[in-house]
């Protein structure tokens, strides 16, 4: 991690209007394939994250009008199997904005065409990093909720990130008690 400020480009640089996650919602469906799946007809779990950090990805361009890159994927759920030939929905908006990274939240669905039976199979968080020309993190738009779900959405995505700098702050300080850092 480097120091605070330390973007390549100053925040006058870009424009960080405040924007709504409606605006950077993303949609991917894909019909499930044979090279998808294992000798089972299940979908490989790897073929699902993929495809939501391509959604999330997308989503996360969007917001910051310029390149994003994954930094941090969790709470990645496998709740149903997928199989070939399903139809799989992936939907990913922008949670909320720090200073330079966001988060994303991803919810994947697959339809049985022939039944038409819709289930809730995945569900995943991921932290994307706007970068500037220098290949540094760069500041990005603030996240403007306009419903009462996508300021849920916000709260729960501002719990995750003060978990999650909490758990890497605990862990440095456990390695360097033990001389480890
Ligand atoms: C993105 C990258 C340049 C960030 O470098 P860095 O030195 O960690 O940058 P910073 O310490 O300034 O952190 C930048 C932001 O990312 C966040 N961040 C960094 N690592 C994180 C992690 N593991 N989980 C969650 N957030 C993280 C920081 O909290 C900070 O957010 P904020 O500005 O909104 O407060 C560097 O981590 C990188 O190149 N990673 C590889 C990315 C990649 O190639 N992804 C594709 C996967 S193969």
């Amino acid at each position: 991690m480097s120091e605070p400020g330390a973007e390549g480009a100053a925040a006058g640089d870009y424009d960080l209007t405040p924007r709504p996650p409606g605006a950077s919602a993303v949609t991917l469906i894909q019909q499930m394939e044979l090279a998808d799946a294992n000798l089972l007809g299940n979908v490989h779990g790897g073929v699902i994250m993929r495809l939501v950090d391509t959604a999330a990805g997308l989503a996360a361009m969007k917001h910051v009008g310029g390149p994003a890159v994954t930094v941090a994927m969790d709470g990645m759920s496998f709740l149903e199997p997928v199989v070939v030939g399903d139809v799989v929905t992936v939907r990913a908006l922008v949670n909320d904005a720090g200073r330079t990274s966001l988060e994303v939240g991803v919810r994947v669905e697959a339809e049985n065409i022939a039944t038409g039976r819709r289930t809730h199979t995945s569900s995943a968080y991921l932290v994307f990093v706007a970068l500037g020309p220098d290949g540094r993190p760069r500041p990005v738009p603030p996240v403007a909720p306009e419903s009462d779900l996508d300021l849920r959405r916000q709260h729960e995505a501002k719990l995750r990130r003060e978990a999650r700098l909490a758990r890497t702050a605990a862990i440095e300080r456990i390695r360097e008690e033990r001389g480890e850092a």
